[in-house]
């Protein structure tokens, strides 16, 4: 008597579970098990002990270089590491309405601007609505060609018919669904299995697939965690709901670097791309006001400026506020401790907020010091020097750490005008006197000092 095997499988993380329970074992999520139908195993029935015969190589042989397509969009090149490989597959999460379809429909039409073959099968969008939306882009001419189709058998048998296209773009991956699962469109199951056929034809055929995934409040990629797992690489797509900038950011690639950036502003003729961040992100800086720093920051192989604001005021409150926008609070926590520590500056009774201007997220630690700098310049009501950029680790002791790439980050400073740096010690050798004047501090005691005496001298004048 065969009886339907169910299993509760977490629509967090995708561990099965034999019988229902508020809390996943596997990622301790609450509420997230669902009942769904347990997957047929895939691939033709076999007697165990029975395996097919192949042959293993030696890891010694020729290497090929990945063929690679270039997008058309350079922006999105960088981030991929040149191009899209053949047979390859890349996730492309990102918040609602962040302009994922967007940027799919320009690279597609891109791509077949050069005369390749470009699918775009949209699983949320009438075919109607896509067009509508190039229409809006001035794209409406592009060879691009369109469906609006969810089942994967469908997709998948039109596709291999006929010439093979270079770029296929599913949008999204949690509308697919296959017939050898049973679960519902949406649920872990389906979005594994949906993935897995997607993967196994990108891999047979040489196309490179664009999976869509969405992400949920708290900015995993829903459901599809799994499919992290699965694909070539995973690329997320950011912004600040109010700001026109969007960054693109791969955070795994099996094919190129993980840690480039693309940067792009939304316009309302789509995503144009932004070739000079650091200008755009300077754009708008409240010269002459206390409480804000210029980073000079590098994302991948390029240099970033950005102005990084910091408002410390008297607080109300028992437990006084902290709130970080574009930065890490671990890393702000550690700063206030080191000031309070080390340098003798009292924060216990106010409120800290900082911000990234231009709804940049910055991960490095190199950012200490500039975030220092806007912190005591805000408590002190001392302005910085608006022709200096920042740069440097703060140790737990208060002493100021070397990073990676002075130099880049102080040519790029040069570039855009400023005037001097300040930098850790150890800068000064590999950067050099040249455009810019660089002062060393060695400790963050000192650029607290250096700061108060700013505020002391605007404050007599
Ligand atoms: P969309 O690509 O549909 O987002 P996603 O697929 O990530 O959900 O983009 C939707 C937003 O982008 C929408 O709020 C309008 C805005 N937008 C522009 O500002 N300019 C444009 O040219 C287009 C097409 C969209
Ligand atoms: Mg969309």
């Amino acid at each position: 008597m065969s009886k339907r095997h169910l299993t509760f499988i977490c629509q967090n993380c995708g561990a099965a579970h034999g019988r229902w329970q508020g809390k996943c074992e596997g990622c301790g999520e609450w509420n997230t098990l669902s009942e769904e139908g347990a997957e047929r195993p895939a691939g033709p029935g076999r007697k165990p002990g029975k395996g097919r015969l192949f042959a293993l190589e030696p890891l010694a042989g020729a290497a090929q270089e990945a063929p690679r397509t270039g997008s058309g969009i350079g922006e999105f090149d960088r981030v991929t590491g040149g191009g899209f490989v053949r047979g390859s597959v890349l996730l492309l999460g990102g918040d609602p309405g962040i302009g994922k379809s967007t940027l799919l429909i320009q690279a597609a039409a891109a791509l077949a601007g050069h005369r390749q073959h470009a699918v775009y099968i949209s699983g949320e969008e009438a075919v109607a609505q896509v067009r509508l939306r190039a229409e809006r882009l001035g794209l409406s001419q592009a060879p691009v060609q369109l469906a609006a189709e969810t089942s994967v058998e469908d997709i998948i048998a039109t596709l291999s018919e006929g010439k093979i296209p270079r770029l296929v773009v599913i949008d999204s991956i949690q509308t697919m669904w296959t017939d050898t699962v049973e679960s519902a469109p949406g649920t872990v199951t389906q979005v594994r299995a949906s993935a897995q056929a997607l993967i196994r034809f990108a891999k047979k055929s040489g196309a490179t697939i664009i999976l869509v995934g969405h992400v949920t409040k708290d900015g995993q990629i829903a459901g599809p965690r799994v499919v992290e797992h699965m694909v070539d690489a995973v690329l997320s797509f950011e912004g600040e709901g109010s700001h026109q900038f969007r960054i693109l950011r791969a955070v795994k690639n099996r094919f190129g670097p993980t840690d480039e950036i693309g940067v792009f502003e939304m316009t309302g003729a789509g995503l144009r791309e932004v070739a000079n961040p650091s200008e755009l992100f300077l754009s708008e800086r409240d010269l002459g006001q206390p409480g804000t720093a210029v980073f000079a920051g590098i994302e991948g192989t390029r240099p970033l400026l950005v102005e990084i604001q910091a408002l410390v005021a008297p607080s109300s409150l028992g437990t006084p506020r902290r709130a970080v926008v574009g930065w890490d609070p671990s890393r702000l926590s550690m700063v206030l401790a080191v000031l309070e520590a080390h340098c003798g500056v009292r924060l216990g009774g106010h409120d800290v907020y900082l911000n990234v201007a231009g709804g940049l997220r910055i991960n490095e630690p190199a950012a200490d010091l500039a975030a220092a700098a806007a912190l005591v310049s805000s408590l002190a009501n001392a302005p910085l020097p608006a022709d200096a950029v920042y740069f440097g680790e703060v140790s737990l002791s208060g002493a100021i750490r070397p990073v990676a790439q002075a130099a880049a980050r102080v040519k790029e400073a040069a570039k855009l005008g400023f005037a001097r740096a300040i930098v850790p010690e150890a800068a000064r050798a590999e950067a050099g006197d040249g455009a810019i004047k660089l002062t060393d501090v060695t400790s963050l005691a000192a650029l607290v000092a250096d700061i108060a005496a700013r505020g002391k001298r605007a404050a007599a004048a």
